[in-house]
């Protein structure tokens, strides 16, 4: 007589457990935009998860990025075999840029000590946090990236041409507009030019590589999380330029 209620109550309960993990997983908005941002460069599980370790590790060491952008930018330059980035920070792109090289790869960050836009780590720091394999060629050449003379060095100690050239260092028009014009000559085809701090920086106004990134034609892709705010603003955005391969 009592058997109805009783198998009732079975299912509701079993209906609760299964419900119980959907709501306890609420994806934030960062989420669904790092979500949305790995699938527009790549379909592969195993790059995006590469992308997402090593996008982490970059934050860890105190990178200037958002996760939701940096982790797609990184799943999408693979392993490159050499590097260039302009502007070290706290060296936390360099130590993804280390992670994500090639066993052998040469990896060159020109940087201005104590310069503008956040500089602040020594040679020895910076090389501590890049913590470059064995194999790797790791040069930090201290200077202004606009020196032709720095310029010259890099050029001579990347004789084969440079997969990834990382632009951040000084955000004025100028400033990132040089570096644009010397270093990606450099890019070999099939190559990589990073431009971070593309999204118009409502914090900073002399941050102007919104300028120069609406002036660039080609090949053009935009990883952005413009709702990510800052104090109500806007800032960060990655512009990923291609350097056409060969055979086109
Ligand atoms: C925003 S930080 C770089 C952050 C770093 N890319 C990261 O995300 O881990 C900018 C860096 O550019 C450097 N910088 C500014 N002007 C420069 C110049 N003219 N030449 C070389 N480095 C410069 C600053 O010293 C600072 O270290």
């Amino acid at each position: 007589m009592n058997d109805g209620p009783v198998t009732v109550v079975a299912v509701e309960s079993r209906k609760l457990s299964c419900l119980t993990p959907v709501r306890m997983f609420r994806p934030e908005r960062r989420h669904v935009t790092l979500l949305v941002n790995l699938t527009r460069v790549t379909r592969s599980p195993l790059r995006m998860y590469r992308g997402v370790k090593l996008g982490r590790l970059a934050i860890r060491c105190e990178a200037f990025q958002k996760l939701s952008e940096v982790a797609p930018f990184l799943a999408l330059v693979g392993r490159p075999r050499t590097i260039v980035e302009i502007g070290a920070g706290m060296g936390g792109m360099l130590a993804a840029f280390c992670a994500a090289a090639t066993e052998d790869a040469t990896i060159v960050c020109v940087d201005l000590e104590g310069g503008p836009f956040g500089g602040g780590r020594s040679d020895a720091q910076l090389r501590s946090r890049a913590n470059a394999r064995p194999l790797q060629k790791l040069h930090l050449v201290r200077g202004d990236s606009l020196d032709p003379a720095i310029r010259e060095r890099t050029a001579a100690l990347t004789p084969n041409g440079v997969d990834v050239l990382f632009i951040d260092g000084d955000h004025s028009y100028d400033g990132v507009s040089g570096d644009f014009c010397m270093y990606s000559p450099l890019v070999v085809p099939g190559g990589i030019v990073g431009l971070h701090d593309i999204l118009t920086h409502s914090l900073v106004p002399g941050c102007e590589v919104d300028r120069l990134w609406g002036s660039l034609s080609g090949s053009k892709r935009e990883i952005v999380a413009p709702r990510e705010l800052l104090d109500g603003g806007t800032w960060g955005g990655i512009g990923v330029l291609e350097v056409p391969s060969a055979d086109h």
